[in-house]
């Protein structure tokens, strides 16, 4: 087998007080990647339809990053034609480098037939991060990899850990972000008090997803005193809006990853009335793309047939 067709899906990286530890994959929206093995050594990237200004040089692009750390890891003669066809806006917080990252390294681990396990696939695409965000943080390419929900145990080496979640609905409100990153304004200088409520409500995250309790899952997201300030100082009427949709029945909202992105969990007999209020309160905001209603999912990268 010379060439793989992959399905990369959106991630929500943090989600809510977890930064750079949590993440969650999403059924919509995805990119497609193809990658054609060859002989020539080399690593070319190119796109299917509109590039949106994403890099082409292999050391700019998260999957070409990703991919020369496996040819140096694994295999230094690999030569490989990337294709990516956009479906997703890049730079909302909805994990679109990190899917890249990891469908690279998912369809080669399958063409060279290496069985990596989950931690090395994972540590592999982190590295892709570091073209876009300037680190290797790995919540939205594990994933993104391994669909559901992801605890990130440990960086030091790579350790995560994937939990089966209820797939529940979610409303996005896509929304790019003014700058590449914020990260470097991110601070964890947050007090004595602030951090007791961190830690408690990413301890309610995680028993929520082990109880099933979209409800408490909900009220456990929306609390987050890392990047949540940070990330939503630019969203124009991000406070009204999460208010606003909290009173209507939404059972939580925060900013997706690195934003601008918002997302809200909500019931499905809910969606639709969310929908509107996020699109009428977020609509103002100059780069708000549009409001996308979807699932979280249990799927990660996988191949299409
Ligand atoms: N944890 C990362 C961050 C995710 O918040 O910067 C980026 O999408």
């Amino acid at each position: 087998m010379n060439t793989i067709r992959l399905r990369g899906p959106a991630t929500s990286a943090n989600v809510g007080p977890g930064y750079d530890i949590f993440a969650m994959a999403l059924k919509e929206p995805f990119d497609e990647m193809l990658l054609e093995l060859t002989n020539d050594q080399r690593i070319t990237i190119g796109f299917d339809g509109d590039d949106q200004n994403i890099p082409l040089n292999v050391e700019d692009n998260t999957a070409g990053l990703a991919i020369l750390e496996l040819k140096k890891r694994y295999k230094p003669d690999l030569g490989v034609k990337v294709t990516i066809t956009k479906h997703m806006t890049s730079g909302c917080g909805l994990g679109t480098t990190g899917a890249s990252a990891s469908s690279a390294i998912y369809g080669l681990n399958k063409l060279l037939n290496l069985n990596l396990t989950d931690n090395e696939l994972v540590d592999l695409a982190r590295m892709g991060e570091i073209a876009s965000g300037g680190s290797p943080h790995a919540d939205n390419v594990a994933a993104a990899m391994l669909g559901g929900f992801i605890l990130i145990k440990d960086y030091h080496p790579i350790d995560v850990l994937k939990l089966r979640m209820p797939e529940f609905p979610v409303v996005l409100a896509v929304i790019k972000k003014s700058q590449r990153t914020t990260r470097g304004f991110i601070t964890y200088e947050i007090g004595q008090e602030k951090l007791k409520e961190q830690m408690a409500h990413c301890s309610r995250v995680i028993h929520a997803i082990h109880t099933q309790d979209v409800e408490e899952f909900g009220r456990a997201i929306s609390v987050d005193h890392i990047a949540e300030p940070v990330r939503s100082a630019v969203i124009e009427n991000y406070k009204e809006t999460k208010a606003k949709v909290i009173a209507a029945g939404a059972y939580g909202s925060t900013v997706s990853g690195g934003g601008s992105s918002v997302i809200t969990i909500c019931s499905a007999n809910m969606q639709d009335e969310i929908a509107d209020i996020m699109e009428h309160g977020l609509k103002a905001n100059a780069n708000f793309v549009k409001i996308i209603k979807t699932t979280t999912s249990n799927q990660g990268v996988c191949e299409m047939l």
